[in-house]
């Protein structure tokens, strides 16, 4: 029997692909080896037929189902040579190595009954993770009964589409979808006039003129050119109103230019258009013209993301069919209820409306005839009044999204009464009150709800712990408080309670939990439950702003996810555990205004680091120096306010991307690093989506992004030495201070390099010598603080320096010049004639000529009518922030022209 099975494999010659026949010969010995090893007992025959049996339906069946059609000689060899072009590194074409007949290797079919090759399908797999390059052979000619041809989600570099594809002439589905191709569209393609579906979605294409050669694939069904440049193509809608047979067309984010419909010579055209994708185009509203004129058989219309104003017009009036009509993100305005009439004749069809993020207003209308309704997004209109209890009749209604807008009312119970498919529930940012009893049993099973900013309280609504498939909670700012209930057994991926009243001790809480935001409670207690928690995805948890207390626990190595912690200003104490310094995923990392004491743990591992904020505890030490290998990307290094000791350490300087560094209030001693030309770069993208504490301008201030801030405080330390030149070339530092130290030495000549400096604070420092004149060109300082130094000599003129009070120049005993009273020596008058003008382009080097340059009776005659200083100091404290001091400038130079 064994020799008869070998024979039924080998005979047939249909054996497809090396892979299958290997496969079956694997089972064929291993019936063998089986009736082999039972061959000497009772059973043997039995097994072995059953083996038989098994062995030949595998083997045979397919030979069954196969016929003997084979690939063409000419055709096998045109696919070998086409696969010589492409660049295979996937290996996913191996099988057209050793299998003679081409159509069983992979990615080709044959016609049944002449051996032609009618599909090639060479789209990119995912299974696969490297994409095909290389070339697309012309021998694909000699496939000239090809109708289905593929090459998309490959990689060919940017190459043309090729032109002889125009000449595949049976070819009905051709899709190059994202497959880098760039170039001009071959016009050859409109050839194909067997073509009914044509896509080319994202490539590179440069903008055609016109689609001309579109209009004569008049089989066409299906067309998808997203994401392509058809920034030129002005007459786009009247091409494709010849495209008769059209059913769905996708033209999103193509650049479309906005041409005005309604103005367009009479488009008498009847397509068959059912899905119609335009969004992210700008277009006007009057492309509702084209859509009500081209088809009335629409089925699915997104015109998102586009520039739509006024109302849904009422040629839309006549879509009977429709399904779906999206038009989020326009500027669309209308009562909501005219907008609702607009689509009756839909009633019977419509199942996703999505209005989101526009500006309809008044009341929500009772909407039970859409009967059909799945999915209802209204998110971030003006809408007000209340939600009627009919909304609780859309027994279909999925999503229901009234977020953002002005809605109040009761909701209860019936307005959920039917609604058994719901899961998606977002009502926040309205004035909502909740009335929904605690042991409430709801029709539904939830996957996200967001009630955040309702009125619910006070305790936990016990009947979201019925919600059993949840991953999503917002409830924060919703007035609730007492004990939060054990969360362990939920599936919580998200939960935000934040801005509530909770107090007690954390409960546990969902396994799969992923993001947790508890931040301005009342929680209290130690956090060493944490350690119990099995939840190995966390990677953000905030419980800043409770009550928090006791020391940190030290098993944070199981919370390998991590990437924000953040549990300042809470009474946590003790040491920074060591295990924090095991999370190499971290990025923010936010304990400050605790009472935590003791050194740094090493967190040289924490590569990925871009903020840590350690401000405001007692943690001493000296500034650790793995900073400069390790954190590379720190955007914000907060460590104000502790008990930090020693110099700053060199390695400070590879902080290359450092935008706020403090340093304030604590005891570092020491010179500064003169290094600070590595920190110039300063990129302006700080990636951190955190709200940070700044001293801006004496100022602490919350600042809920870090755009644009770039600040430097190392303010009441011990700082000695000199502030080094190198300082000068952070040209878009804006604020410096250093202030409350004991720095001396002079200023570095050219200070005034940090043009965008807006704040500057050197005062209660022992530094001396003469204010660079380059101050003179910190043109946007608004807060400048030099007092209590000993500085000497004039202050600079020009631009805002006089325009400070004296009390910020105040203690250098040498200094001189206005603002000051005092006046420098040998040119005792000068101060006195205030009242004179002066048209602020004087500079330091002018008026020491001036004053060389003409005896001292010159000064006594003609000097009262030169000088007026005093409305002009006025003039820029007053614009002390302004950007546009050039423009002020120009007006005072203009306005002394005049006179
Ligand atoms: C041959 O192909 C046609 C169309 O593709 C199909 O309907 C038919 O079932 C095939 N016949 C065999 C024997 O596979
Ligand atoms: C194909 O298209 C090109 C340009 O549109 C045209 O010049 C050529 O005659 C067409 N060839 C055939 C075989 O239709
Ligand atoms: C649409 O049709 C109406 C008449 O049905 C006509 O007045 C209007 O001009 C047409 N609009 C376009 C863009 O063809
Ligand atoms: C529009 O075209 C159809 C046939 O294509 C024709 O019957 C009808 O009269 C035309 N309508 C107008 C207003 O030109
Ligand atoms: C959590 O809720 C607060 C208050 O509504 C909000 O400010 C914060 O952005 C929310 N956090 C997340 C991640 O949703
Ligand atoms: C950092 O990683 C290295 C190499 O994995 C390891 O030897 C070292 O102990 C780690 N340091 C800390 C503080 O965890
Ligand atoms: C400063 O930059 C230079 C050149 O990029 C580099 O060689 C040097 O090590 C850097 N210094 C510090 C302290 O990072
Ligand atoms: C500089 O720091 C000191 C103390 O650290 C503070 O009092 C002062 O207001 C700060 N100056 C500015 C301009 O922020």
């Amino acid at each position: 029997m064994f020799p008869r099975l070998y024979i039924c494999s080998f005979q047939s010659p249909f054996a497809s692909t090396i892979y299958t026949s290997l496969y079956r010969l694997h089972i064929i010995f291993i019936i063998m080896f089986f009736s082999i090893m039972s061959g000497g007992s009772m059973h043997s025959g039995l097994v072995g037929l059953v083996c038989l049996a098994i062995a030949s339906a595998i083997c045979c069946s397919s030979v069954g189902s196969s016929n003997n059609i084979m690939c063409l000689e000419s055709e096998r060899h045109a696919l070998l040579q086409f696969k010589q072009g492409l660049v295979d590194e996937s290996s996913a074409l191996d099988s057209w190595k050793g299998e003679k007949d081409c159509c069983k290797w992979r990615g080709i079919a044959c016609n049944n009954q002449t051996g032609h090759v009618i599909t090639l399908d060479l789209s990119y797999s995912y299974y696969h993770s490297i994409k095909r390059r290389g070339e697309i052979s012309p021998s694909l000619l000699e496939l000239r009964y090809l109708n289905y041809l593929d090459l998309s989600y490959n990689d060919f570099g940017g190459m043309i589409i090729p032109k002889f594809i125009g000449s595949l002439s049976q070819l009905k589905e051709l899709k190059l979808a994202d497959a880098n191709f760039s170039g001009p569209i071959p016009p050859q393609l409109g050839n194909l006039s067997n073509l009914h579906t044509l896509d080319l979605y994202h490539n590179q294409v440069v903008s055609p003129e016109n689609l001309e050669w579109l209009s004569h694939l008049s089989s066409l069904r299906y067309l998808n050119m997203s994401y392509l440049d058809l920034s030129k193509v002005v007459n786009w809608p009247q091409s494709l109103s010849k495209l008769t047979s059209l059913t769905e067309l996708q033209l999103s984010w193509c650049e479309l230019p906005d041409v005005n419909l309604r103005s367009l010579p009479f488009i008498n055209s009847s397509t068959s258009l059912q899905l119609l994708d335009l969004s992210g185009n700008s277009l006007n509203s009057s492309i509702f013209y084209w859509i009500a004129n081209v088809s009335s058989n629409f089925v699915h219309i997104d015109l998102s993301w586009n520039k739509l104003e006024g109302g849904i017009p009422k040629g839309i009036q006549n879509l009977c069919s429709l399904e779906s009509l999206t038009l989020w993100s326009n500027q669309l305005s209308e009562n909501f209820e005219d907008s609702v009439k607009t689509l009756s004749c839909a009633e019977n069809t419509l199942e996703t409306v999505d209005l989101g993020f526009n500006q309809f207003w008044g009341s929500l209308p009772d909407l039970k005839r859409f009967f059909k309704l799945r999915k209802l997004y209204l998110s971030n209109n003006q809408l007000n009044g209340s939600v009627p209890k009919s909304v609780g009749q859309l027994s279909s209604l999925e999503s229901l999204y009234l977020r953002g807008n002005s809605l109040s009312g009761v909701i209860t119970e019936a307005h959920f009464l039917n609604l058994s498919r719901l899961q998606y529930l977002s009502l926040s940012g309205n004035r909502f009150s909740i009335n929904l009893s605690s042991d409430w049993n709801p029709p539904f099973q939830l996957l996200r709800l967001d009630m955040s900013s309702c009125k619910m309280g006070p305790a936990f609504p016990k009947w979201i712990l019925t919600q059993t498939d949840l991953t999503d909670l917002y409830l924060s700012n919703a007035g609730l408080s007492g004990k939060l209930p054990n969360l362990s057994s939920t599936s919580l991926f998200t939960l935000n309670l934040s801005s509530n009243l909770f107090s007690g001790a954390l409960p546990s809480f969902s396994p799969m939990l992923q993001r947790l935001y508890l931040s301005n409670n009342r929680f209290s207690g130690h956090l060493s439950s944490l350690c119990a928690t099995q939840s190995p995805y966390w990677m953000y948890l905030d419980i800043s702003k409770n009550l928090l207390s006791g020391e940190l626990p030290n098993c944070w190595m199981q919370f390998q996810s991590l990437y924000s912690l953040n549990l300042g200003k809470n009474k946590l104490s003790g040491k920074i555990p060591s295990s924090l310094g095991s999370l190499q995923g971290i990025g923010i990392l936010r304990l400050h205004d605790n009472n935590f004491s003791g050194e740094l743990p090493s967190l040289e591992n924490c590569t990925g680091l871009l903020m840590v904020d350690l401000g405001n505890n007692n943690l001493s030490g000296k500034i650790p120096t793995w900073i400069d290998q390790s954190l590379k990307n720190l955007v914000i290094l907060r460590l104000r306010s502790n008990e930090f000791n020693g110099i700053i350490p060199f390695s400070l300087c590879s902080l290359a991307a450092i935008h706020v560094l403090d340093l304030s209030h604590n005891s570092i001693s020491g010179g500064l690093p003169h290094c600070f030309n590595n920190i110039t770069s300063l990129p302006t993208n700080t990636g951190v989506g955190e709200n940070v504490e700044l001293v801006w301008k004496g100022i602490e201030r919350e600042f809920p992004n870090l755009i644009g801030m770039r600040s430097i405080d190392i303010s009441s330390n011990y700082l000695i030495g000199e502030i080094p030149p190198s300082i000068a070339s952070m040209t878009e530092l804006k604020s410096l201070n250093l202030s409350r130290n004991k720095l001396t030495g002079k200023l570095p000549e050219d200070f005034g390099n940090m043009k965008m400096l807006e704040s500057l604070d050197l005062s209660r420092n022992r530094i001396s010598g003469k204010i660079p004149s380059s101050f003179a060109s910190l043109n946007f300082l608004s807060v400048l603080d030099l007092s209590h130094n000993n500085l000497s000599g004039r202050i600079p003129s020009g631009t805002q320096l006089q325009g400070f009070n004296a009390s910020q120049y105040m203690g250098n005993r040498g200094l001189c010049g206005p603002p000051l009273t005092q006046s420098c020596p040998g040119e005792g008058t000068e101060i006195d004639n205030k009242e004179h003008d002066n048209d602020g382009l004087i500079s330091l080097g002018f008026f020491i000529s001036v004053v060389l340059g003409f005896v001292t009776g010159f000064w006594m005659v003609c000097g009262s009518l030169l000088l007026k200083t005093s409305w002009r100091y006025a003039y820029f404290r007053f614009l002390d922030n302004a950007k546009d001091w050039i423009y002020v400038k120009t007006a005072v130079y203009k306005a002394k022209l005049q006179r």
